[in-house]
C-alpha cells in the first residue's frame, strides 16, 4: 500500500478513467473495516483508504484526544486486505484555514446521535464531501453499524447530486455478538462483559417486530427491560426509527431500524438492526 499525504499527491497518483472504490475511515482499524476493505478490493479496480480523525465532528474534546490512533498497523491492516493507496492526510492538509462551508445534512440528522452529538453530522457530512471531491471514487462504503451515518451520507449524495455509488457494508459482530467497533478497545474487561447486551436488547425488540406487534412503544419496552438489568449501561436513546428518513415511528407497518446508544463508563457505544414484521 502507498501512502499519500498530500492532496496533490491523490490526483496524481489517480488516473481520470480508473474505476476507484473509497473507503473512508478513522484508523484503529479492525474485521469490521476489513469486510469493507474485502468489498472494495472486490467491486473495483483501485482501492483507496482514507485515514484521518475528522476533528470536527467530534462533539467532546476528551473524545478527539483519545480516539485511538496508529498509522503503522493500520498502513500493515490495509495492504493485508490489499489496498491500494492508504490517504493519510494530516489536519492541515485538510482544513488550511478554518473550513467556512459546511454541510447540513437535515432532518435525517434531527434524532439519535444527531440529537445527542449537535454537530457530528455536519462534520461527518463536510468530510465526506471533501473526501469524495478529492478522491473522486466511483464507489464508497460505510458500514451499516452506523445506520444514520449511512443515512445521512445517502441524503446528502442525492440532494448534492454527487456522482458516486454509496454501498452499505453489514455489521460484524464478535461471537458474543457485539457490533465491532474501535471503541471496543476502550472497554474494561468487565465493561467488555456486559456490553454484548445491546445487541440482546436490539434482538429482543426486534423479535416483537418480527412477531407483528406494531406499537413502537412496546417494542422500546422489550428492549430497554433487558438493558434495565445492567444498571452500568447509561442509556442515552432506544428508538424505532424509519430506515431512510431515521424519523421515530409510533406504528409499525414495515421495516423499521431498532437503534440504541449507551455508555459504558466513558466509552460510548452504538448498535442497530433492521426490522422486519413476518409476512
Ligand atoms: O465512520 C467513520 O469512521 C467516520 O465518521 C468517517 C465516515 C470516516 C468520516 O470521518
Amino acid at each position: 500500500v502507498r501512502i499519500l499525504h498530500s492532496i496533490s499527491e491523490v490526483r496524481s497518483a489517480l488516473g481520470p478513467d480508473e474505476e476507484v472504490g473509497l473507503v473512508p475511515t478513522m484508523g484503529a482499524l479492525h474485521a469490521g473495516h476489513g469486510a469493507l476493505l474485502d468489498r472494495a478490493r472486490r467491486e473495483n479496480q483501485i482501492l483507496v483508504v482514507s485515514l484521518f480523525v475528522n476533528p470536527i465532528q467530534f462533539d467532546r474534546a476528551g473524545d478527539f484526544q483519545t480516539y485511538p490512533r496508529d498509522v503503522g498497523v493500520d498502513a500493515a491492516f490495509c495492504q493485508s486486505h490489499g489496498a491500494d493507496f492508504l490517504f493519510a492526510p494530516s489536519a492541515a492538509v485538510m482544513y488550511p484555514e478554518p473550513q467556512r462551508v459546511f454541510v447540513e445534512p437535515g432532518p435525517v440528522a434531527e434524532h439519535l446521535c444527531g440529537h445527542f452529538r449537535p454537530g457530528h453530522f455536519r462534520g461527518v457530512a463536510t468530510v465526506v464531501i471533501k473526501l469524495l471531491h478529492i478522491v473522486q471514487p466511483r464507489r464508497v462504503y460505510f458500514g451499516e453499524k452506523d445506520a444514520q451515518q449511512l443515512a445521512v451520507i445517502r441524503s446528502v449524495v442525492a440532494d448534492l447530486n454527487v456522482r458516486v455509488e454509496v454501498i452499505e457494508v453489514p455489521t460484524l459482530r464478535e461471537p458474543d455478538g457485539l457490533a465491532m467497533s474501535s471503541r471496543n478497545r476502550l472497554l474494561s474487561d468487565a465493561e467488555r462483559a456486559i456490553a454484548p447486551q445491546l445487541y440482546r436488547a436490539l434482538r429482543e425488540s426486534a423479535h416483537l417486530v418480527e412477531s407483528r406487534e406494531t406499537s413502537a412503544a412496546r417494542v422500546r419496552s422489550a428492549g430497554e427491560a433487558v438493558l434495565a438489568q445492567c444498571p452500568e449501561f447509561r442509556v442515552e436513546y432506544f428508538e424505532v426509527v424509519d430506515p431512510v428518513h431515521m424519523q421515530p415511528v409510533l406504528e409499525i407497518a414495515g421495516p423499521v431500524r431498532i437503534a440504541v446508544a449507551a455508555y459504558l463508563g466513558s466509552t460510548r457505544l452504538i448498535d442497530n438492526v433492521l426490522a422486519k414484521p413476518r409476512p
